[in-house]
């Protein structure tokens, strides 16, 4: 194997070669499967952006229709399945709820374990896909105490989802349009990021040929850390304590600047973009549309606002290349949605489904697939001498 060289924090070093996503943290440039995300974005559902990640290809209208009516095939949930929800405690973490249901799916579909089988294979990543905006609702659901609704085929993608977080059996529910639409951009800049924590999970829990909801449920587990998918939840939490402490934004980021406190201002930075995250970009974008049609009123939005502008006239953040990533703004706008703090993770779980699931199958159809299996630099004591218990 010849000398190994650690490269703490994988800064350096490529796993795999992946033909789903370009990313160019330099210029700020990001591609799913060659197509700009500001052109996704702006021409896109979500459901397409599904279909192109795990297809490699756009869909023309027949593929398109005959892929909305697979999903929509898978979207409950087995009633049994139902009962789990009720173990838990009232305020348990989606996240961990998520990721605990998407696991035991393999309990209920046991072709999920034929990790060889494509039409297997295939319908497990419909069910993923379809079922993931139902165990998120239901998550939302029980932490609240209201009935589970049923999603509804006649709808969209995100219209269900809205439907199923807020509708309430006594009373009628009118979908918003406009929080529909921002839904989907949200989902559809998620969609995928290539060998990020969670992505780099799923692809080396899949390599030991774990099924694909393990797989996929350990991605989720990876997500909810702070420092990842969680940040989005801090951001706001952060957000708000400004807020309480008189909005003074430059001393949030001088305390960010001291490494003795270990604060850092949550949605900025990243591994891999030194210039502007353009998923930010076009979420920024939409909170102003959400502001200028009247759907924000929240004051953390222009916090936020400063807070960039502050930073990125800092020196310390010029000089490490340090700018606002996708989770700075996605925060205010699933508040503004009415989506509450700790199901924002959730929500990037949801958009980030298709990109997890086109990485596991590409990990598995890669001629050269083995098991990830990293090696190390043994720091410990050399060998020693045992001692017995009763002379220690
Ligand atoms: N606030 C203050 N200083 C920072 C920040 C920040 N948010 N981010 C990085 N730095 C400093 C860091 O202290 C270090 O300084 P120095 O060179 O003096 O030691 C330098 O910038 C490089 O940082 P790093 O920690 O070595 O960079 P990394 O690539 O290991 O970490 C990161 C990337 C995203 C974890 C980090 O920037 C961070 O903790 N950001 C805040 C959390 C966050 O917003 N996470 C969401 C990431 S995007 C969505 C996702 O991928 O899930």
């Amino acid at each position: 194997t010849g000398a190994i060289t650690v490269d703490e924090g994988f800064v350096n070093t490529g796993s795999t070669e992946s033909a789903i996503t370009f990313l160019n943290g330099e210029e700020g440039i990001l591609r799913y499967r060659g197509y700009a995300i500001e052109t996704l974005a702006e021409n896109c559902d979500f459901v397409e952006v599904c279909y192109l990640l795990l297809h490699g290809e756009l869909p023309d209208a027949a593929q398109i229709d005959a892929f909305r009516t697979d999903l929509r095939q898978h979207s409950m949930l087995h009633e049994d399945m139902r009962k789990f929800f009720d173990g838990f405690q009232h305020d348990a973490h989606p996240m961990a709820i998520l990721s605990s249901v998407i696991h035991a799916l393999s309990t209920f579909y046991a072709d999920s374990l034929d990790v060889n089988n494509p039409d297997h294979v295939h319908r497990c990543s419909m069910r993923l896909l379809a079922k993931a905006p139902t165990i998120a609702a239901y998550a939302h659901k029980k932490s609240i105490g209201q009935p589970y609704v049923y999603p509804d085929n006649e709808l969209g993608y995100c219209e269900n989802f809205l439907q199923m977080m807020f509708s309430v059996p006594a009373e009628k529910y009118e979908i918003s349009k406009v929080a529909a639409k921002a839904l989907n951009l949200l989902l559809i800049v998620h969609a995928d990021h290539e060998q990020n924590c969670s992505t780099s999970t799923v692809r080396m829990v899949g390599s030991s040929d774990a099924n694909l909801f393990a797989s996929i449920s350990a991605g989720v587990a990876a997500l909810s850390g702070p420092l990842h998918g969680g940040a989005n939840e801090a951001c706001v939490a952060m957000l708000d304590q400004i807020r309480d402490d008189g909005a003074d934004v430059e001393k949030y980021v001088d305390m960010a600047k001291d490494k003795s406190n270990g604060f850092r201002l949550m949605g900025f930075g990243h591994r891999v973009y030194k210039s502007f995250d353009p998923r930010a970009q076009i979420i920024k974008q939409v909170c102003h549309d959400l502001i200028e049609e009247g759907h924000i009123n929240d004051p953390i939005f222009e916090i936020a606002k400063k807070l960039e502008q502050v930073a990125l006239t800092d020196e310390y953040f010029v000089e490490r290349k340090l700018y606002p990533n996708v989770d700075f703004y996605s925060g205010v706008i699933y508040r503004a949605l009415g989506i509450p703090v700790e199901m924002f993770t959730v929500l990037f779980a949801i958009g980030r489904m298709p990109g997890w699931i086109a990485h596991w199958q590409e990990m598995r159809d890669s001629p050269g697939k083995r098991i990830y299996r990293p090696r190390q630099i043994y720091t410990g004591p050399t060998e020693r001498d045992f001692v017995a218990l009763k002379d220690r």
